[in-house]
């Protein structure tokens, strides 16, 4: 392993301070479904789920919970620790979004009773959303190094009873703070972009689930992860060799052996999967346990590799963002010293041990189902124990307390 020192490529070499992460916590769920429920069920061995798709639990809402419960609950741990000064900007990631005009981020902006000095907007990119939030809040860190971002991403992932992607759905929010001079993780300034017109999933707004082409996603996005490396490379990105851990979206861990697999290939030295799997064990342990959420689901993966035992200090850590449709990137960070400070292992494994687990039938209950009902009235049962409700919608407005 390399230790990078945290001003490489970030632009003091340039009298620009460094920026990246300062503090980044996640919430999920009230519920956790045993994937075990849904092979039995199907009548099939488990392994499926737990080997070939690497997915262990999901996380599942309870009637009362939404993305924005779920990304008050987390950014309120970031507010908490790091107070709102500074803060002037909020942007919320969603593929999951719970109004076709207002950001969800304004709820949260209510519930944790935010200053009114603040531009609050909602980013969607299914998977992707996030990255572009990021990739914004280090844009306006750069013009103003004063100034902090707050970003949320929060997704409830679904997909038709009985489809291949059913296994792989999940919920979770995670929040962090951009700024200058980060605790945490330096961002580079490199970045590969890559956009391709591609129908492998996406969801109309009459719909609750998401339309999905399994296999044709998967191929596309390594196709994207081949443009975005490609791209990343011929913009003064650094060799393979210089990138010590690899983040990859995961809509099912599995996915990212695959991409890993793919992508050391194209760089001239390819691993076997069981050698791609070791190289990215430390990323998996959260998104086993919560499932697919979307445009949250790569910070999970860079959580739970900070959270690990591994000392990451000056480390450079490498990152690939997918969202079909769709738009990928593949940038990089370095681990700062000292950023085990600033961390929160033991509040994340307390978060997933409270979650109620759930058998089948109630999986069923709580399962939307495919279209949006157009009810502008109705109330939701109290059932989690999170400090933000979802109470139901009253003349055809969203009620949170
Ligand atoms: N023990 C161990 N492994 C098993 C197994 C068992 N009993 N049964 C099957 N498997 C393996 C298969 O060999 C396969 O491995 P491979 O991918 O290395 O070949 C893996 O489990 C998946 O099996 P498969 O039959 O291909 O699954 P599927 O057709 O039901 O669906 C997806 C897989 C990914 C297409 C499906 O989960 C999906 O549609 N997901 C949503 C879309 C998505 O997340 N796309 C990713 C890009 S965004």
């Amino acid at each position: 392993m390399s230790t990078h020192t945290n001003h490489e490529q970030a632009g003091e070499e340039a009298g620009v301070p460094t920026a990246g992460i300062q503090d980044i916590a996640f919430a999920t769920g009230h519920y956790s479904f045993d994937l075990k429920n849904l092979a039995d069920q199907h009548e099939i061995d488990v392994n499926k789920f737990y080997v070939g798709i690497g997915q262990e639990t999901m996380s599942i809402p309870a009637s009362d919970e939404d993305i924005v419960t779920m990304g008050a609950a987390a950014a309120q741990r970031i507010i908490e620790r790091n107070g709102t000064e500074g803060i002037r900007t909020l942007l919320f990631a969603t593929e999951s979004g719970i109004d076709q005009s207002k950001s969800a981020g304004v709820y949260v902006h209510g519930l944790l009773k935010l200053p009114r000095e603040i531009r609050t907007i909602e980013t969607k990119m299914a998977c992707y959303g996030a990255i572009g939030a990021l990739q914004m809040a280090l844009g306006l860190v750069a013009r103003n190094p004063k100034e902090k971002v707050l970003v949320i991403a929060a997704d409830v992932a679904r997909y038709d009873i009985d489809t291949s992607g059913e296994p792989t759905q999940g919920a979770a929010a995670v929040a962090f703070l951009v700024q200058a001079s980060p605790d945490i993780l330096a961002i580079e300034s490199s970045q590969g972009v890559y956009t391709s017109d591609v129908q492998d999933f996406w969801r109309p707004n009459f719909r609750n689930t998401a339309l999905v082409d399994g296999k044709f996603s998967v191929g596309a996005y390594m196709d994207a992860l081949v443009g975005a490396w490609h791209d990343y490379r011929d913009h003064d990105g650094v060799d393979f060799d210089e990138i010590d851990w690899f983040c990859y979206h995961q809509p099912f861990t599995k996915m990212a052996v695959k991409a890993h697999m793919r992508l050391t290939r194209e760089a001239g030295v390819p691993l076997d999967k069981p050698e791609a799997a070791q190289a990215l064990e430390p990323t998996f342990g959260y998104n086993k346990q919560l499932g697919n959420s979307y445009s949250a689901s790569i910070f999970l993966g860079f959580l739970a590799l900070l959270d690990s035992e591994t000392d990451l200090e000056g480390q450079r850590v490498g990152f690939f963002s997918y969202g079909s449709g769709a738009v990928a990137e593949f940038f990089t960070g370095i681990i700062q010293p000292g950023y085990r400070k600033h961390l929160r292992a033991q509040e994340h494994q307390a978060i997933l041990d409270a979650r109620v687990p759930i058998g089948y039938d109630r999986y069923r209950v709580l399962h939307p189902g495919t279209l949006v009902q157009p009810l502008d009235n109705y109330r939701t049962e109290r059932e989690t124990q999170g400090p933000f409700r979802f109470e139901g919608v009253s003349e055809g407005s969203r009620l949170y307390r």
